[in-house]
């Protein structure tokens, strides 16, 4: 049985379920079955999401030092509601998948890169992380559904993979995916969606010094719910862009189309990039909701991070138009 507890701040329904407009939400409850996803209690899931932690090897890293040129500009959100309030498919199209996700297997975790690089290869997260530099950020983070939400990530910058990548000359972009694992996500029973979760981005974007892999939160390793291990962040893009839980990076020469742009090109493009002044086809974007204070405040274009991104997309409006902010 499905829990939904509605709060003030939240969506009204068919603004908050957007994102599932072509889902059947009852046909997706009838095929995930009768107790797959038990009806969570706030403090069985953060219990849950705390053993999952200490088990963690890669525990013993963090807190990792803050890099204060990104502070966030805003007020932490709290953390059990950021560890509370999710979007994550793969344990259904709702948002409290928080005890869902516990179930989802960490390791070994391989990590595939592969296309046009120097070398494909396979590796382990555990050597991964070993070869990257953490740091701590405080980014703002915009969900195209309208709430937003300040958090302190831990990992690595993007550029870090793509150096160990070694991208031949003619990759321009990098499309990735996240983990499907059929045995503990029982989203994957919803065969309308695309599956597995897809995402990509251009290889300047993913070499900007924002773009970021997270692999902590809140000083710990990310949690299950909000991507673990490995979870892509890109400020200034629509929050749909930050793949969770990834599994491999492919150099590609052709733009990839990612998970929400298959299911609806026409809401969900590549860029997606953040602006109050183009709206979702079915919603403003003007305005956005803190997850923790319920504050509703304007958008700003890039959500406030257009020193470091604009440049990227100069004299593209003409090219894609609306598209860049969709
Ligand atoms: N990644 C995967 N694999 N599956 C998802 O459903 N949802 C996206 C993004 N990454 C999603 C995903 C969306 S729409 C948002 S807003 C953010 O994750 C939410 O991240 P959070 O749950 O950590 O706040």
């Amino acid at each position: 049985m499905l829990l939904k507890v509605k709060r003030g701040w939240e969506l009204p329904e068919n603004a908050a379920t957007d994102e599932s407009v072509y889902v059947n939400r009852r046909a997706l409850m009838k095929g995930l079955g009768a107790g797959v996803i038990a009806a969570p209690s706030l403090l069985a899931s953060m219990k849950s999401a705390h053993s999952a932690i200490e088990e963690d090897p890669t525990a013993k890293l963090y807190p990792v030092d803050r890099n204060e040129k990104y502070k966030g500009e805003r007020p932490l959100d709290e953390e059990e509601k950021v560890l509370a309030y999710n979007n994550f498919y793969e344990f259904g199209s709702h948002k409290y998948i928080s005890s869902a996700a516990q179930a989802m297997p960490l390791r070994p975790w391989t990590v595939t890169i592969d296309g046009l690089v120097e070398e494909p290869m396979q590796i382990d997260f555990d050597s991964l992380i070993g070869k990257v530099q953490l740091e701590e950020r405080v980014y703002r983070h915009r969900c195209v559904e309208r709430w937003a939400m300040t958090v302190p990530w831990s990992g690595f910058t993007m550029d870090q993979l793509v150096k160990i990548a070694r991208p031949k000359s003619d990759a321009k972009y990098i499309m990735m995916k996240t983990l499907a694992d059929e045995s503990s996500m029982p989203g994957l029973k919803a065969g309308w969606f695309p599956w597995p979760y897809t995402e990509g981005v251009r290889i300047d974007e993913a070499m900007n010094e924002l773009t970021f892999l997270a692999t902590g939160l809140y000083g710990k390793p990310v949690p299950k719910q909000n991507g673990a291990p490995l979870r892509l962040v890109l400020p200034w893009k629509y929050g749909f862009k930050s793949i969770k839980s990834i599994v491999s990076f492919t150099f590609t020469s052709e733009q990839p189309v990612g998970f929400w742009e298959e299911l609806q090109a026409k809401e969900y493009g590549f860029w997606a990039n953040v602006n109050p002044e183009v709206s979702h086809p079915r919603w403003s974007q003007a305005y956005e909701e803190l997850l923790s204070s319920r504050e509703r405040i304007k958008t700003r274009v890039y959500n406030g991070y257009g020193e470091y991104v604009a440049h990227m997309y100069d004299g593209m409006e003409q090219q894609v138009g609306e598209r860049l902010f969709r």
